[in-house]
C-alpha cells in the first residue's frame, strides 16, 4: 500500500501552524506539529483536523511536545525559535542577527532530535537568522548538504513579485524573477532577470520605481513587523510549503533556496540563497546563472553579511 508523506513542523507558532494549515489544505501528507509549549501543538492540530470535514481533507494531524511521533518523516520544517519583534517602548526592531544566540541553541537541539528519528528526511530551516541557522542544522544533523535547506528566497521573491504586480497593475502570476543572497537587508533582487509575461521589467518600469521596489523588498520583513509588531507568517508559511510540495511531489522546481555552496558562485562552505532544483532528493542541483558585475558585487556584500553572523557560531 503506498504510504502517505509525513511532514514534521517544529514550532507551532505563527509560521509553523500556518504552514500546517497550507500543507493539509494542499493534501501534501500527514503532519506532525511539535512545540515546547504544553497544549499548543495538540490544540492547533486538533483544531485544524476538525476543519477537515468542512474543507475536505483527511490528513492525519498529530500535535506533540516530544519527538517520538516525528520518526520517519520525509520533510522536517524548523520554525522553532524567537521571531523579530518591535519594542513597544523604544520602537526598535529586533534584527534577525540579534536572534542568533538564542535561536542557535533552539535550532541545534531541535535538529538533533529530528535528525536521529528521521535520518532520511530533508530539513528546511525557517528560523532566523536564516542562513546562519542552516549552518547549525547542517552541523548538528550530519546530513548531506542536499538535504539541508533554508527558506528565504521564495519569500523574498514573493514580496518582490507582489510589489511589481501592484505597481504595474498586472497579475502576480505573470511576474517572473528571483531574489538571491542572504535573508537580510543586503539580499539581491535581480531586475535584469525579471520579466512580465516574457517582457523584460526595464521595458515596463522606470529605473527609480525599480530601485524603490528593490529597497521595499529588502525591508519587506521589517515592513510587516512595523505594522503588526511581530513578524509576518502567511507569506513565510506559504513559501516554505512551496518547498515542501516540491520535495514530496518531486516537482524539480527551480526555487531560490539557501544552500551550502561548495564552490558555486565562488563561495565555499557558505549557506546563501541561490537558484536550486528542488525535488525528492532535496536541493538536487544548484544552478549557476550568469550575473552582471553589479549583481556579483551585491551578492558579495550579502555573502559578507552572512559570514559576519556565521562567525558568531561555534563551528
Ligand atoms: P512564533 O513565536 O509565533 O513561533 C515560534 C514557536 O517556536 C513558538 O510557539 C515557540 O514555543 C516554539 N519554540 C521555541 N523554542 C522551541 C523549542 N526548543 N522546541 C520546539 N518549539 C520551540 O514565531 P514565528 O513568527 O512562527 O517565527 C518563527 C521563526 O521563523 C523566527 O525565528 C522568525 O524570525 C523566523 N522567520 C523566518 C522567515 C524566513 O523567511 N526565513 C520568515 C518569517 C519568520
Ligand atoms: C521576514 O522576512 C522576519 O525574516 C522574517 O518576514
Amino acid at each position: 500500500m503506498p504510504r502517505r508523506n509525513k511532514i514534521t513542523i517544529v514550532g507551532a507558532g505563527n509560521v509553523g501552524a500556518t504552514a500546517a494549515h497550507w500543507a493539509v489544505q494542499k493534501d501534501l501528507g500527514d503532519v506532525v506539529l511539535v512545540d515546547i509549549k504544553p497544549g499548543l501543538p495538540q490544540g492547533k492540530s486538533l483544531d485544524l483536523a476538525e476543519s477537515g470535514p468542512v474543507m475536505g481533507f483527511d490528513a492525519n494531524l498529530v500535535g506533540a511536545n516530544d519527538y517520538d511521533a516525528t520518526a520517519g518523516s520525509d520533510v522536517v520544517v524548523i520554525t522553532a525559535g524567537v521571531p523579530r519583534t518591535k519594542d513597544p517602548v523604544t520602537g526598535q526592531f529586533t534584527s534577525r542577527d540579534d536572534l542568533v544566540e538564542i535561536n542557535r541553541k533552539i535550532v541545534g537541539s531541535v535538529t538533533k532530535e529530528v535528525a536521529s528519528r528521521s535520518p532520511n528526511a530533508t530539513l528546511i530551516c525557517v528560523s532566523n537568522p536564516l542562513d546562519a541557522m542552516c549552518h547549525v542544522m547542517l552541523a548538528e544533523s550530519g546530513f548531506p548538504r542536499e538535504r539541508v535547506l533554508g527558506m528565504a528566497g521564495v519569500l523574498d521573491t514573493a514580496r518582490y513579485k507582489t510589489f511589481i504586480a501592484m505597481e504595474l497593475g498586472v497579475s502576480v502570476e505573470d511576474v517572473h524573477g528571483m531574489v538571491l543572497g542572504g535573508h537580510g537587508d543586503t539580499m539581491v533582487p535581480l531586475p535584469s532577470h525579471t520579466s512580465i509575461g516574457g517582457i523584460p521589467l526595464r521595458e515596463l518600469m522606470a529605473e527609480d520605481k525599480i530601485q524603490a521596489i528593490i529597497e521595499r523588498t529588502r525591508k519587506g520583513g521589517g515592513e510587516i513587523v512595523g505594522l503588526l509588531g511581530y513578524s509576518g507568517y502567511y507569506a513565510p508559511s506559504a513559501s516554505v510549503i512551496a518547498m515542501v510540495e516540491a520535495i514530496v511531489r518531486d516537482k524539480k522546481r527551480v526555487l531560490p533556496t539557501a544552500c551550502l555552496c561548495k564552490g558555486e558562485y565562488g563561495y565555499d562552505n557558505l549557506f546563501i540563497g541561490v537558484p536550486a532544483v528542488i525535488g525528492a532528493g532535496g536541493a538536487e542541483k544548484i544552478i549557476e546563472m550568469k550575473l552582471g558585475d553589479k549583481e556579483k558585487e551585491m551578492l558579495e556584500i550579502s555573502a559578507n553579511a552572512v559570514r559576519d553572523v556565521v562567525k558568531l557560531l561555534p563551528y
